[in-house]
């Protein structure tokens, strides 16, 4: 019996030590968090169409994953030119804010904050998805490998081989800052808490960032601090929209995704790290450069790592480090001060009470990649929370006022 109670309290005592730092709350920005669990964009292309429209459907997902210390919302484009798939929400019509309120409401009334990532896809696009069928942006006419996910003539959705984008002019510079502008001062209508700039993962932003989708020879490419500049005017119009303390930046240092890479990644990252660092942003996002050998659970490259590390040092405010993370690896992490908080994303699409699962050590649900994109509530809002496991009734997601 005694060595029963003392293994039992051993183990409650190592489930507080591994718990501990995930579950110290940190001041973000404006805001305090209670815990520094972040839930990270996920793209699921469940908007309504025609028009793109968040629904009281999209409300319930968000409402049920509240207990975030921070939900960064799927990535919203600013614009029709800004859209690159099949059903995923804008912030530029009526309708849209209209929408998101609802999610705002709901994710509120349930206690969470919530950050609107705002997305251009540059050449990420196809001209299915563009006003009168034009070609996608881009900071230059270089094409990507790859697929675009559009709709087909019987709404549904199709993969069709990217285009070679139109290069942009520089007279056309303003105009899309003036889109993130637009998408910014519709997210505050909607009653969101905060924006992220969506600069990683191959879009807009992060074509102008990296070398091999960036040549132009004006003010806009060519040295870092030129290929930065599009970035920089971003986070600062929409700074004077939302204040920077409400505002977050995520990049993807060593990404590759969508076709894209850097010569010289450390000099680039590096200062727009130190860049955005001068800013007093909320927060820098990071998606995570070592996620392969996180996964893996295999010892870590040194090149991510030393870029991690890189990011730490030249951005002075507080990082979020996305990817690849389990509760061990995130605790670690932490511990090692290589980040402030930690996103997850897949486990946060699987598990509605991520938080809760995390402080009790409880087994997670696996997410089921067929739901990802696109559909209902199969794979959405019915994931089982672990109150529903032991035979408690669901919240009642959506109220009334939500329909
Ligand atoms: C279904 C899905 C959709 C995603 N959509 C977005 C997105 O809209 N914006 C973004 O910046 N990253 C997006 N990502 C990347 C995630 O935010 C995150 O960086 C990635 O899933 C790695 O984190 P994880 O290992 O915790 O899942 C998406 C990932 C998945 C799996």
């Amino acid at each position: 019996m005694s060595v029963s109670v003392t293994s039992t309290a051993r183990a409650d005592a190592e489930s507080r030590a591994t718990t501990e730092l995930l579950f110290q709350p940190v001041q973000v920005g404006r805001y305090h968090l209670r815990n520094r669990i972040v839930m990270a964009p996920l793209t699921r292309s469940r908007a309504r169409h025609p028009g793109n429209v968040p629904t009281a459907l999209n409300a319930c997902y968000y409402a049920q994953r509240a207990s975030a210390a921070l939900i960064i919302s799927e990535a919203t484009q600013v614009s029709m030119q800004g859209q690159g798939y099949a059903w995923t929400p804008g912030i530029h019509s009526p309708e849209q804010v209209a929408g998101w309120r609802l999610v705002t409401e709901a994710v509120h009334k349930a206690g969470g904050l919530i950050f609107l990532q705002l997305w251009h896809v540059g050449r990420i696009s196809h001209p299915s998805l563009q006003p009168d069928a034009m070609l996608p942006v881009a900071p230059s006419a270089i094409k990507s490998e790859g697929q675009a996910f559009i709709e087909n003539e019987n709404g549904q959705g199709e993969l069709a081989p990217f285009v070679t984008p139109r290069a942009l002019q520089i007279e056309e510079m303003p105009y899309l800052v003036r889109q993130y502008v637009h998408g910014a001062r519709n997210a505050l209508d909607a009653g969101f808490d905060g924006v992220e700039v969506h600069a990683a993962n191959g879009y807009l932003l992060d074509q102008f960032l990296q070398s091999s989708t960036n040549r132009r020879t004006d003010g806009y490419g060519g040295s870092v601090e030129n290929r930065l500049r599009l970035l920089l005017e971003v986070v600062e119009a929409v700074s004077e929209v939302w204040q920077p303390d409400r505002v977050g930046v995520r990049l993807s240092p060593l990404g590759t995704l969508n076709d894209i890479h850097d010569d010289d990644p450390e000099t680039t990252f590096g200062t727009a790290a130190a860049r955005l660092s001068d800013r007093s942003l909320a927060y820098l996002h990071i998606v995570n450069p070592a996620i392969a050998t996180l996964e893996n659970h295999a010892k870590p490259e040194p090149a991510p790592l030393r870029m991690v590390e890189l990011m730490r040092a030249k951005y002075r405010g507080k990082l979020i480090v996305a990817g690849g993370f389990d509760l061990d690896a995130a605790e670690d992490w932490l511990r090692k001060d290589r980040a402030d908080l930690i996103a997850f994303g897949r486990k946060f699409l699987a598990n509605p009470d991520l938080p809760e699962r995390f402080r009790l050590r409880a087994p997670l649900n696996a997410d089921d990649r067929a739901t990802y994109y696109g559909g209902g509530a199969k794979g959405y809002t019915d994931y089982p929370s672990l109150a529903q496991e032991r035979g408690e009734q669901p919240k009642s997601c959506v109220d009334d006022r939500w329909r």
